[in-house]
């Protein structure tokens, strides 16, 4: 299948713009999948919770997920696109949908809060999720969750293939990481990431670092964008490569656990 990424140049607060810009070009793209960024239309940097009020939408009937549901369908392409949630009774979280041809799929919850997201949003109650699409088993992780290796071997067990990774990162370890995630959980992953720098209210600058990139179950990266460019890379992929575990006739990486042994 043909899979990657959108790493856009998000404004802050110019939601209109940054998600026709996204839906343009989806318009003329040809992909089974393809990841977009962490608060892709949105932008990062909150300063209050009336900014956060303003920005978030209710899934999956919020206007973002609606237009992704839309352009899924007309394109047949599946799309994992980060945005910020709000839900009927007054929550915020930091949250991905999958959408696909036939619609609305679902809904993860970021678990891993960075930084000030603690101050605005609620930490993620769904718990990893792994689907089974026409194109492949696929999970979601966002940006931070990276640093906590439990986030990706969690999605492995449950039979991930492919773990789209929705991204706003700012410090410099994720990228030359994922392949070590990927690696010891042989799956393959799409990082999405975005470029340009955000100031805001007084708040020390956040430069986004780009470096999107796709890994395989081997952990090599496949493909690696620019820090500083838009860019949309899409690849060859086949899934199947991430159900085999073994690594000689002796080991298999899930099979050879001890999970007895992993307690305090
Ligand atoms: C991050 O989790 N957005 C760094």
């Amino acid at each position: 299948m043909k899979a990657g990424f959108y790493q856009t140049e998000t404004l802050f607060g110019e939601k209109d713009r940054n998600l026709q810009r996204v839906l343009e070009r989806l318009e003329v793209i040809k992909a089974d999948l393809i990841v977009l960024p962490e608060f892709f239309a949105t932008g990062y940097q909150f300063t209050d919770i009336e900014e956060v009020e303003a920005l978030s939408e209710l899934v999956p009937d919020g206007m973002t997920t609606k237009a992704l549901v839309e352009i899924s369908r007309k394109r047949d392409i599946f799309i994992v696109a980060g945005l910020p949630e709000k839900t009927e009774d007054g929550r915020y979280y930091n949250s991905a949908v999958l959408t696909g041809p036939d619609g609305f799929i679902g809904l993860y919850r970021k678990s891993h809060l960075f930084f000030e997201e603690k101050l605005f949003f609620s930490p993620g109650d769904t718990g990893f999720r792994v689907w089974d699409t026409d194109i492949g088993k696929i999970g979601i992780m966002i940006c931070f969750d990276w640093f906590f290796p439990e986030s990706m071997r969690t999605l492995a067990l449950q039979g991930a293939e492919v773990v789209a990774h929705p991204a706003n990162l700012v410090l410099p370890y994720c990228p030359d990481s994922m392949p070590t995630r990927c690696l010891e959980n042989r799956v393959f992953s799409i990082t999405a990431n975005r470029i340009g720098l955000e100031k805001r209210g007084g708040k020390p600058p956040l430069r986004f670092i780009g470096q999107s990139e796709v890994v395989g179950p081997d952990g090599k990266i496949i493909v690696r964008a620019s820090s500083d460019k838009e860019e949309i890379i899409l690849i060859d992929i086949d899934p199947k490569e991430a159900k085999e575990k073994r690594i000689n006739q002796f080991n298999d990486l899930l099979l050879d656990r001890r999970p007895d042994l992993y307690r305090l």
